[in-house]
């Protein structure tokens, strides 16, 4: 696989090509997904739940994605490596800019920040001194406990209207690409035409430009119930390699995500 850059994710989608993501959270399975062809690999916040066992991504700090990130930097190969940003790092423009930049110097090369058309002035401010953001919008877990679950967002068709708003302003600003979770499938679908930049999906539908799946979730080793939009690729492959391959040529001959995997 040739070098993945934000522009590489632009020019998948231009040609209709879809393409995967998959969080890492180390150097050994950032290694496997990067062999296994996956273009995207997110330090997710997700760490906080499936390394360290919180029943969500709020405890998650700075130092603990810092520290991920450096991990899965040295074994990346050539996948494109996101990166959250914890709660509360955007408690002010000032906190926003230092822990982006610690992300940055840690090894992300794009970063993803949860928040709607409010978060425009950060991603603003971010895209001028070169950070690529990557705006996630949909169920954001960080707001868990006001959206009261994880729950499916944007089913009526004015919160739908106002997300596909919300992600116009976040481009307008500056952002690279957009990930969409836990939506109607024809909200990923219209996200997807609406705008010119990669709209990522999980539990978006199949029309996205790539999908993303959080890695426990593949392997079926998550805690718990799992959602709707979750594939085990374990029980078609007989080893972490064959799943994360199996992973990624499912998404790209559209194969995954199926009927049954969308809202
Ligand atoms: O933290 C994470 O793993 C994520 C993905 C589920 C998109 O944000
Ligand atoms: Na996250």
């Amino acid at each position: 696989m040739k070098t993945v850059t934000v522009s590489t994710l632009q020019a998948a989608k231009r040609a209709g090509e879809p393409f995967s993501c998959l969080t890492a959270y180390d150097a050994s399975f950032a290694h496997v997904a990067s062999q296994a062809g996956i273009e995207v690999l997110l330090v997710g916040d997700s760490l906080g739940m499936v390394l360290q066992g919180h029943a969500s991504t709020l405890p998650v700090t700075l130092a603990d994605i810092c520290y991920h990130t450096r991990c899965v930097a040295r074994s990346k190969g050539a996948s494109l490596l996101m990166v959250d940003l914890p709660f509360m790092s955007n408690s002010s423009q000032e906190r926003l800019l230092q822990d982006a930049g610690e992300l940055m110097r840690a090894g992300a090369e794009l970063i993803k920040i949860e928040g709607e058309a409010w978060m425009a002035d950060g991603v603003r401010e971010l895209t001028r001194r070169g950070v690529p953001i990557c705006a996630h919008l949909g169920l954001t877990p960080q707001t868990v406990y006001q959206l009261g679950g994880y729950k499916v967002q944007g089913r009526d068709a004015a919160q739908a209207e106002r997300l596909i708003a919300d992600a116009r302003a976040l481009v307008d600003a500056g952002a690279s690409a957009i990930l969409l979770e836990c939506v109607p499938a024809s909200l990923g679908r219209a996200m997807q035409q609406a705008l010119e930049v990669p709209v990522i999906g999980i539990g978006a539908g199949a029309d996205t430009d790539g999908q993303i799946l959080v890695m426990h979730d593949i392997l079926g080793i998550s805690q718990g119930r799992t959602p709707r939009f979750v594939k085990n690729f374990m029980r078609e492959a007989d080893s972490i390699q064959g799943a994360f391959t199996a992973y990624h040529e499912a998404v790209k001959t559209r194969r995954f995500p199926a009927e049954e995997h969308c809202f």
